[in-house]
């Protein structure tokens, strides 16, 4: 979701500092490079070397880096590096400097030379931080065009209960996507995702499988969590790795699969089904390895219940808004058009085999998008990730979002 975003994490000295450590990790685990700038207070609740061994960087506190050769750090440089300026935890009295302009430390000079988007979480006594002087403070960074990462109420450090707390690392990433993603238009909106293949036991070691590999699902699951929606997503194996901020459910066999996505459909808003099922199980797996011994053998197949044509038959009251994929080896659009109708979508997603560069494995995919009202939209071999930001705008563009 940061994927190359660069990151300057200003820290000032508050005992949330230690919760300015697991942000550093989460920020990098987004995929964002991230440079770590200290006021001399942060430095008593937090050391450099744990912030530049979570960064991978060098972390700043000071002008100068070496007083006997006269090296300084150039602060501007700095500053004007950042596509994002996150300041966490930050103090009253950095809030007011930074209110000011006040640049009489390393950490508030960056902040002046920043050009980029500015995101605060204060973090401060209750007293402190319900203080006009701070409300003040906040009211002109919110007039500044700042994002602010409102406190939490719990206990705090003075021993007293109430509303100062720095919000929680993951709540600050989420704002940190906000502020550099302004316009998410799936905001609110909950996305039941499968993907990957199903496998189907024979005996304990063999099963019935195929070659989804589950990169198309992954890149519908970064897609859609740029457009801010929250994502569910149900991940046959081998599915790669995704975003923790996804609740993600990891099945094995169309069985499983399916009692996954009937449990999360109600809750979703949209469903877009890009798994490749088995269409039929062993009707008896083995309870052991089967022996070879006969110079043939026949394997007993019963049906799987088909997912996304049981979600079709039952939208109920949320009318969920449901996408479903069709794999094609010949007279693609007539099959893709008559699945869409069978299954009761409202989008389906046609890849041909003939295309190459299309279907399983590939980093690429070429589509046709085929609406409930017969809008046709074909596109050329593209990225998945490319691929699967058309399907979200179209699934957009069909919302009226
Ligand atoms: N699908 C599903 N559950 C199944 C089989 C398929 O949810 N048991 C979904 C897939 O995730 C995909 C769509 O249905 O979105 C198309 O699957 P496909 O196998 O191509 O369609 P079928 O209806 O099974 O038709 P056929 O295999 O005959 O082409």
């Amino acid at each position: 979701m940061l994927k190359g975003k660069k990151i300057v994490l200003a820290i000032t000295g508050s005992i949330a500092a230690y919760k300015s450590a697991i942000l550093v990790r989460l920020l990098k685990k987004e995929g964002a490079l991230v440079k770590v700038v200290l006021t001399k207070g942060a430095l008593d609740f937090v050391t450099p070397m744990t912030l530049s061994t979570l960064s991978g960087n060098p972390v700043y506190s000071d002008f100068t880096e070496d007083h006997d050769r006269g090296t300084w750090t150039n602060h501007v440089e700095l500053g004007l590096w950042g596509d994002l300026f996150i300041l966490a935890p930050c103090t009253s009295s950095t809030l007011s400097k930074i209110c000011s302009g006040q640049s009489d430390n390393f950490l508030t000079t960056v902040y002046m030379s920043a050009k980029c988007p500015i995101l605060v979480a204060p973090a401060m006594d209750l007293d402190m931080y319900a203080h006009p002087a701070t409300q003040e403070n906040l009211k002109i960074l919110i007039e500044r065009g700042h994002s602010i990462a409102e406190p939490g109420e719990g206990e705090l450090a003075s021993g007293l209960i109430g509303k100062g707390r720095m919000a929680e690392p993951e709540v600050i990433v989420d704002l940190a996507i906000e502020t550099l993603n302004p316009v998410q238009k799936l905001k609110g909106q909950s996305v039941l995702i499968s993907a990957g293949p199903t496998q189907e036991a024979i005996d304990p070691v063999r099963y019935i499988g195929n070659r989804s590999t589950g990169k198309m699902g992954i890149a519908l699951v970064e897609a859609f969590l740029e457009q801010g929606a929250r994502v569910n997503l149900v991940a046959g194996p081998g599915v790669p790795a995704c975003s923790e901020r996804v609740n993600r459910i990891d099945v094995t066999t169309a069985l499983e699969m399916y009692d996954a996505c009937i449990a999360l459909y109600p809750e979703s808003s949209i469903a877009v089904m890009s798994a490749a099922v088995a269409d039929y199980r062993p009707a008896n797996a083995a309870e052991t390895k089967i022996k070879k011994s006969a110079d043939s053998m026949r394997l007993e197949l019963v049906k799987n219940p088909d997912i996304l044509g049981t979600l079709g038959a039952n939208k109920g009251l949320k009318n969920q808004f449901l996408v479903g994929f069709a794999l094609e080896t010949n007279n693609e659009l007539e099959h893709a058009k008559s699945k869409l109708e069978k299954k009761n979508l409202d989008l389906i997603v046609l890849n041909s085999l003939r295309d190459s560069g299309a279907g399983f494995g590939h980093d690429t995919n070429k589509i046709t998008l085929i609406s409930k009202s017969n809008k046709i939209l074909s596109f050329e071999l593209k990225s998945k990730s490319a691929v699967a930001r058309d399907i979200v705008n179209a699934i957009v563009e069909e919302l009226g979002a």
